[in-house]
């Protein structure tokens, strides 16, 4: 009983902590059963947390710009190869990665840099400037040049 009180109060304290500060926790599955970024394009505040959840084996966040969909943005966030070895297995818990949106104004544009991903069309977009600036980020990494990842510079 004390347990149950004390986690009601905790959870209730969380929840206020949540709603006074107007922060939401966004979460994108990345790579579940063959799939990309779902979803592909959100929208967010200032101060929110974006949580990728690794559920596919291989992949990569890696920021990028609209003009170059398919290569790394210099000083951008890159999440690095992610190995989720119980990808096979549904009950087992995935990586996750979080990043915090510090500015709701600014489009934030990422990729998947293994293999084919990203000209396969495995992109998303945080806080697009318009319905659709997502298809056409994606259409553009569909013909892009995937960059090169040169051993050991990671
Ligand atoms: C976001 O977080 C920063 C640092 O904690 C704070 O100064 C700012 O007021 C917050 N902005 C919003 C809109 O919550
Ligand atoms: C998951 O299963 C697929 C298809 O059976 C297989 O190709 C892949 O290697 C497996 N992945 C892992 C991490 O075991
Ligand atoms: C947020 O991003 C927008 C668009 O890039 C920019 O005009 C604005 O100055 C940025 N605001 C802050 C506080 O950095
Ligand atoms: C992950 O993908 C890279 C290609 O980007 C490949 O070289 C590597 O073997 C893959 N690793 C696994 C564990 O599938």
């Amino acid at each position: 009983m004390f347990f149950l009180t004390s986690y009601l109060a905790l959870a209730i304290a969380h929840y206020l902590l949540l709603f006074c500060n107007g922060q939401t926790t966004h979460t994108v599955t990345v790579g579940q059963l063959g799939s990309f970024y779902d979803p592909p394009q959100l929208l967010t505040g200032v101060n929110d947390t974006v949580t990728f959840i690794f559920a596919g084996d291989n992949h990569t966040v890696t920021q990028s710009s609209f003009d170059n969909p398919c290569s790394p943005l210099a000083g951008g966030f890159d999440s690095g190869i992610v190995i989720n070895s119980n990808s096979n297995s549904s009950n087992a818990p995935s990586p996750m990665w979080t990043i915090r949106i510090t500015n709701s104004s600014e489009p934030i544009y990422f990729h998947c840099e293994t293999g084919d991903h990203c000209k396969d069309g495995m992109v998303g977009v945080i806080n697009p400037p318009n319905n659709q600036a997502f298809m056409q980020f994606q259409s553009s990494a569909m013909i892009a040049t995937p960059s090169v990842r040169i051993c050991g510079s990671k």
